[in-house]
């Protein structure tokens, strides 16, 4: 109990708003992750002098507000994609796994000999020689999980009324959680512990808090998403622990997501940031809706991490405001919209000027992938860079919306 309380207010102090007042855990460890990057590219380009000499880089930009990241490809984190690597080293502080800590590559057979950290251990390792910030993504989650972790030895599916199969699907988590954050306690810094468990329904009538259809929820209830976060906490009681959802812009999924984490609080439960994956298209989420959302989740008191960064471009990718996995297929259609460029600069313009805004509480921002060819969502073309790796306008937009921020040149 002693320990909870630690962690709570740990993850308050957190959210300082100077960054300044009390030199907390999570402010050393970013400003950490980033002043050794510092060195060297202000050896390079004297980026510390933001009034005389333009930055040039994302990171740069951004240097006195919060640290940048992206999602990251096997064929990066081994050194094969060399051009993304180049790009991946210059503009970033920060790496997400795109795919390589998720249950089925990380943990694709049952028992102890069922893991392979192959690609996870070179991912960690491509982190450490560029002196980043490593996240770790993610713990639980319903999708790219295999089948046979909600069934038992015979296939039979594991049902929520029978005692004996929820016990060993928590045990299965237990040991997933020990193994894989215990392999990389102190080298990975920030994990994503439960990923999208909150029902997606778009309207406040509908009152399931959990995504009912998630295996997790049918089986254990929020029993997994305590669970999940007590035995990362165990596994590595330095790492900041996210809970991660999309959508959060949207009123109804919003207040679940504020009712799931005052009830986690409540209960002592060791959440400590919240990650916002914003997969936005041209027109949502607007300013307005951007800032009334960040505005509404600080009131949780903790950090805010952007996690999954992506504007889509695409004609039909406008219908549609879910990240869920599933339909991101249909939201490809239709070509990509007309003055594509522009409107991807001004709508990353826009997010950043509020996340600027929010930057007391934004503590990183991190792209879902390099280049518009890496993106899950590559038919909108979403991302900084195309597909030869160069800087698109949204690049140049996103720069200038950092050296223009009121307040910057203190
Ligand atoms: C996506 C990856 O980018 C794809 O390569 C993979 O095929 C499916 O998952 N929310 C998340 C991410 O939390 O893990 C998802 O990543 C995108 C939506």
């Amino acid at each position: 109990m002693i320990l909870r309380k630690t962690v709570v207010t740990e993850a308050k102090v957190g959210s300082d708003p100077t960054g300044r007042g009390v030199r907390n855990r999570e402010v050393r460890l970013l400003l950490a992750g980033c002043s050794v990057l510092a060195g060297a590219t202000l050896f390079f380009s004297g980026c510390a002098t933001r009034e005389t000499a333009a930055p040039t880089t994302l990171k740069d930009a951004f240097r006195k507000d919060f640290p940048i990241g992206v999602a990251i490809n096997q064929r990066q984190f081994t050194g094969q994609d060399t051009n993304g690597v180049a790009i991946i080293v210059a503009q970033f502080d920060s790496i997400s796994p795109e795919n390589a800590l998720k249950w089925d590559s990380v943990h694709p057979r049952p028992g102890t000999n069922g893991y392979n950290f192959a690609a996870a251990d070179a991912y960690v390792a491509f982190g450490e020689k560029h002196h980043m910030l490593i996240v770790g993504h993610t713990l639980a989650w319903h999708n790219q999980t295999p089948r046979w972790v909600f069934q038992d030895a015979n296939g039979r599916p594991l049902q929520r009324t029978n005692a004996a199969d929820r016990a060993l699907l928590l045990q299965r988590l237990h040991d997933h959680i020990q193994t894989v954050v215990g392999r990389y306690r102190g080298r990975i810094q920030i994990w994503d512990v439960v990923n999208e468990a909150l029902n997606d329904g778009g309207s406040l009538s509908d009152t399931n808090l959990l995504r009912q259809r998630s295996p997790w929820v049918r089986i254990l209830g929020d029993e997994f998403i305590v669970k999940a976060f007590e035995w990362a906490h165990e596994a590595d009681p330095d790492a900041i622990l996210r809970y991660n959802d999309y959508s959060i812009e949207n009123e109804p999924k919003r207040k679940r997501l504020i009712a799931l984490i005052k009830m986690l609080q409540a209960e002592h439960v060791p959440v400590m940031a919240i990650g916002s994956q914003t997969h936005a298209n041209l027109t949502w989420p607007s300013a307005e809706l951007e800032d009334a959302a960040l505005t509404d989740i600080e009131q949780l008191g903790l950090p805010i991490h952007i996690t999954e960064l992506d504007v889509n471009a695409s004609q039909a990718g406008q219908r549609s405001q879910s990240a869920d996995v599933s339909q991101n297929v249909p939201a490809g259609g239709g070509g990509v919209a007309d003055l594509a460029n522009q409107k991807l600069a001004g709508q990353y313009g826009s997010l950043f000027r509020v996340f600027l805004k929010h930057r007391k509480n934004i503590k990183l921002v991190t792209f879902w992938g390099v280049t518009d060819r890496d993106s899950w969502r590559s038919f909108g073309k979403p991302l900084l860079f195309d597909g030869e790796g160069k800087p698109k306008e949204c690049f140049q937009a996103v720069i200038r919306t950092a050296l223009n921020a009121p307040g910057k040149l203190n």
